[in-house]
This record gives structure tokens, sequence and C-alpha cells, in this order.
């Protein structure tokens, strides 16, 4: 027999379609007992992620935090998907993905989730449990056999590229927030938590297990998630509802170069949104199917970029957003005072309500006439992202109700049900209500070297009586 290593292939072209040697592919040292294992494994520990990051964003008060866990959550999402659809491909129903593949992974990634401290949360995730998810991810990309079982090598080197993003980003934020004193206790966490995942035989169980911790750092009952979203120091006055943007945007006599910075404000305000998707999604989490979590996940990280923009709009226009009453009554409210459908049926109503010639064109078509090449870069890919929401809603909000008109008017009937607190958030001294327009507007206009339009400066409507679709509050 000739030495496989002489194997020729025509004119010596690469062989099996450039996947490996014939020597690699004639190895059959693999299976898909194991190919399907492994990934459940990882499919187990992405899950869990997604779940925390999930839930802490509401709770979570600094705001680029809360944009990085709705995009890593995300993500996690994406990674969980590729894996359900390979196992599907390997194995029939039912696929038993809910199943927990290793007590220890699973106390690893409990003691994670109730981790009540910020930093340590950081460091666990990304310097620990998502650094061992990676080399799970490689590990199978080498060992899953190149041929027969390509599709999964094919995912492995995905995950493990999107992945390392995740915690490299991670990490950073971390070396930003961690201070000298708290440098040892985070070493000693991540070995507390890199001792569960060797117990576990590494998070692909190919290692041997070590002994487990003795004890653990938190019990089933600590939970850190709550609905009532905080917000850093940065967010001023953010009970402030004394200036209603939708009333000026969509009120003829003010110019649409003006009217950008109220879209560049609602933009920005927008970070309530994912407050509110969180807790739509974590309290929905056994109650509704992966697909729903998916593509709520997408959403929700969608609307995080929305807030993005707005800050990237203001930035450029050299605006300190800070000075601006960011206000988060509309996610506080909504989250303490509604049940997590209730709270689903408003944002199915708003997104929907945004669909018409009113709505996000509208905004597009001022973005456009104000000459800002930012906001119309912005809006156009703002409305593209409302249509694929109004779609998601579509597809997990409205099979629920008899018709497309009842799932609308429950959405109206819940949000008119949502107390504003206007009065009674001023009368506990918690906001003044100042109307920030004026001083936005002449700040604004100094800059532009231009004088303010009175009737401009003049703007004072608020939303004592209208909420953001300019319904009328009773
Ligand atoms: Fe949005
Ligand atoms: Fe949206």
């Amino acid at each position: 027999m000739k030495p496989i290593d002489e194997y020729q292939t025509y004119r010596n072209l690469p062989p099996l379609a450039g996947l490996c040697s014939m020597k690699r592919a004639i190895d059959s040292d693999w299976s898909l007992d194991e190919s399907v294992a492994r990934l459940k494994r990882i499919h187990y520990v992405f899950r869990r992620v997604h779940e925390s990051l999930i839930s802490r964003i509401p709770g979570e008060p600094i705001y680029e935090l809360k944009t990085l866990y709705s995009h890593h959550a995300y993500l996690c999402a994406e990674q969980i998907d590729l894996i359900r659809k390979r196992v599907s491909e390997m194995r029939e129903p039912p696929l038993g993905l809910d199943k927990v593949p290793d007590l220890n992974l699973e106390l690893a990634l409990d003691e994670l989730s109730r981790c009540p401290d910020t930093v340590h949360f950081l460091a666990g995730l990304y310097r620990t449990i998502l650094p061992e998810c990676v080399i799970a991810c490689e590990r199978l990309q080498t060992d899953a056999h190149p041929l027969a079982d390509a599709p999964t090598v094919r995912i492995s080197k995905l995950m493990a590229f999107e992945i390392r993003d995740v915690y490299s980003t991670g990490q950073a934020c971390l070396d930003c927030l961690l201070s000298d004193e708290d440098h040892s206790s985070v070493l000693e966490w991540q070995s507390h938590l890199q001792a569960y995942i060797s117990s576990a035989g590494s998070i692909d169980g190919t290692s041997d297990p070590t002994p487990a911790p003795l004890s653990r750092r938190y019990e089933t009952e600590d939970v850190i998630y709550q609905r009532e979203p905080e917000r850093d120091e940065r967010f001023r006055d953010p009970y402030n509802a004394g200036v209603n943007p939708e009333a000026f945007l969509y009120n003829e006599q003010y110019a649409a170069k003006d009217k950008t910075l109220m879209i560049y404000y609602k933009r920005l305000r927008e970070i309530d949104v994912p407050e509110v998707m969180a807790t739509i999604l974590i309290d929905l989490r056994h109650e509704e199917p992966w697909d729903f979590h998916m593509e709520m996940s997408r959403q929700m990280w969608d609307e995080a970029r929305h807030a993005m923009m707005g800050e990237v709009g203001f930035a450029s226009q050299d605006i300190d957003w800070t000075e601006i009453p960011i206000n988060f009554t509309w996610s506080r409210n909504l989250n303490t005072q509604l049940s997590p459908r209730e709270r689903h049926g408003v944002l199915f109503f708003i997104e929907q309500g945004l669909m018409p010639k009113t709505g996000k064109r509208y905004e597009w078509e001022i973005a456009s006439e104000s000459g800002d090449t930012l906001a119309k870069l912005f809006q156009d890919f703002d409305w593209a992202d409302e249509v694929l929401h109004a779609q998601i809603g579509r597809r997990w909000y409205v099979p629920r109700y008899n018709s497309l008109g009842e799932a609308m008017a429950y959405g109206d009937k819940c949000w008119t049900r949502v107390l504003s607190k206007w009065q009674e958030y001023q009368d506990q001294g918690l906001t003044e209500h100042r109307n920030w327009w004026p001083e936005l507007y002449t700040k604004v206009c100094s800059q532009r070297g231009t004088i303010p339009d009175p009737e401009t400066l003049a703007f004072s409507q608020t939303y004592q009586e209208q909420r953001a679709d300019l319904e009328t509050l009773e």
C-alpha cells in the first residue's frame, strides 16, 4: 500500500474541497454522539450566559454596560441558534436541548448568575466562563471530523471567532472598572468558578473531572434580577417629562434641522426599550419557545443600537447628552405596573404605530430634509429595523389574539392603564419637569452661529396631558 502522504489529486489541487488532508480524513476517531454531546454542553453555557446578561440589563445602572449586555446577549443567542440547528440535523426530536448536561457546569453558571457585584460578574463571565467556552469551541473545531462533520467544524470556528471578540471587549470593560482593592477578591472568585468548570471536566467534558469546590458562594434565593430600571449618575433628572419631543416633531411650524435634535433625543431615550424587553424575556423565559427568545433578543439589541445612534448624533453636534434629562419613566412605569404580556402588548402597539406614514417614514423624511447626513443614515436603518420589529410582533404577539385589531386594542388598553405618575413624581421631589428645550436649542444655535427662532425657543409642551403617540391622557 502506498503511504497516504503520497495521495495525489488532479494536478495537486487541494484535496477534499480544502477541508483537510487525506490523512486527516482517514482518521476516524470521532462520532456523531460525541459531536452532539459537546455541542449540547456549549449550548447550555450560552443559554445560561444569555439569560444572565439579559436579567442584568434593567438593574445595571451603567449605560455602556446596558448596551454591552444587550449586544452580548444577542450574540449568545446567535450561537445558541447555530447549535440548535446543527443538533437538529443530527438527531430526531426531542433534542433534549433543555436538559442540564452536567451538574457542576450548572453550579458554575448558578454562581455567576447570582453574583451581585458588577465587577465580579464581568470578571467571572469575561475572564473565566467565555474564554473556557472559546477553548471548547476551538477543541471541537480541531477534533470534529473535518469531512463527515464539516457543518460542526464550521459553526465551531464561527463561534470561537465571535466569542473571542465578546470576551475581549468585556475584559476591557473590567479593566476600566476594577479597583486595586478588588483585585485579589476577583482573582479568588475566578478560581472558584474555574474550579467548578474543572470539576465538570471542562465545558466540553473532555478533561478528567477534578473535585468540586466544597461550598457555594450564593444560595438559590440570591437573585439579582430586578425589573425596576437603574441609571448611572450621568442621567440627571430622569423623571423629567417636561418636554414632549413627539409634539415638537409633528408640528409643521418647526424646522427639520431643529427636529433632528428631538430625533436624537428620542433615539437615545430608547435605552428604555431594552430595559422593558429584558423583563419580558426573563419573565416569559419558561413560557415561550427558543425562537421567541432569539427574535426578541435581536430586537432588544436593535433598540440598544438605536439608543447609541442617538448618542452618536449628539456627539456629532458637540452636544453633551448628560446635560439633557433622559427620561426613564416609560420603562420604570411599565416594568413596575404591568405583567409581561401587558408590557409586550404596549411594545407591539407602539411599534406597529410606527409603521404608517406618520411614524418612521416621517422621521426619515425629516432627517433627509434637515441636511444632517448622519441623521438620514441613522433614520434609514432605524426604519428598516422597525419594519423587522413589527414583523417579530406579528409572529410572536398577534397570534395570541383573534385578530390584528384585537391585538392592537389590547396593547392600547394596557398602555392607557399605565399611570404616568407625572404629578406624583413631582410631588415626591423627584423632578420639577423643567423645560430643558430652550437651553438645548439656544446652545445649538450659538454653536451654529444662528439666532434662535423665538417660536421654536418658546416650545413648551410636556407629557402631562399627552403620551408619546400624542393620545390625550385622562
Ligand atoms: Fe427603536
Ligand atoms: Fe423597535
